[in-house]
């Protein structure tokens, strides 16, 4: 029996690569703040969060990044970017990540070492590994802001066009800190392309 569909599959499959923006359209910061939210809900590595979104928004701020974002018209067109930032992982924080968790009742605080230790041993001195999960991390966080902003009629790109070096400079990200991608968020115009043919699932799935 096929899958059932709703609109969030709807959302899901419908969803294509914005190049064209509106340039006079703008979100306001709180519509800023509640797409980061939603990213936020997505999940990570024990609860390690270890994201953190810069909204470049403002002419200012987006006439700094085009040049280090290989002058994709986007930029500027776009509502908003958003620099998606990915933290190596750091078991250390785990105890303060899950104390609200704690605190909520969801975890009883005797299982907090439990997952510390689990955590030490994957990532402590195997900085691959924690570069990995950043990487990890900040995409599960983009995807969700990107089929948030479909299913509000936004486009959204992630971007790879850009200089890593730069960006880490010119937006001041701290030394454990990785720009993952650039995210282009805002009200289309028209001319954007459907989403494109994907291999077929028989070329992709084995089933074990
Ligand atoms: C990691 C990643 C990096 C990308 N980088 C860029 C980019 O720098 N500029 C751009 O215009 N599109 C970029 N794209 C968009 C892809 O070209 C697009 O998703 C792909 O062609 C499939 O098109 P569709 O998503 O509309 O089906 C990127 C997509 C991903 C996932």
């Amino acid at each position: 029996m096929p899958l059932p569909t709703n609109v969030v599959i709807e959302t899901i499959l419908s969803r294509s690569a914005a190049k064209y923006y509106d340039p006079t359209a703008t979100l306001s910061d709180d519509q800023i703040r509640q797409l980061v939210r939603i990213g936020t809900s997505a999940p990570t590595s024990f609860h390690l969060q270890n994201w953190r979104f810069i909204a470049v928004r403002s002419s200012e701020a987006k006439a700094r990044l085009l040049p280090i974002a290989w002058n994709q018209p986007a930029i500027t067109e776009a509502a908003v970017t958003f620099i998606i930032i990915g933290q190596l992982a750091d078991a250390s924080t785990v105890p303060e990540r899950l104390a609200p968790v704690v605190e909520a009742g969801i975890m009883p605080a005797h299982m907090v070492p439990e997952w510390e230790g689990p955590a030490r041993s994957l990532y402590d001195n195997h900085p691959q590994r924690q570069r990995d999960e950043a990487v990890r991390s900040a995409t599960f966080g983009a995807a969700a802001i990107v089929y948030a902003a479909r299913s509000l009629g936004l486009g959204s790109t992630p971007m790879i066009g850009f200089d890593a070096e730069a960006v880490h400079r010119e937006f001041s990200l701290a030394e454990d800190e990785i720009p993952v991608m650039l995210l282009t968020v805002g009200p289309e115009r028209p001319g954007n392309w459907p989403q494109k043919p994907r291999l077929p699932v028989v070329d992709v799935l084995h089933f074990a």
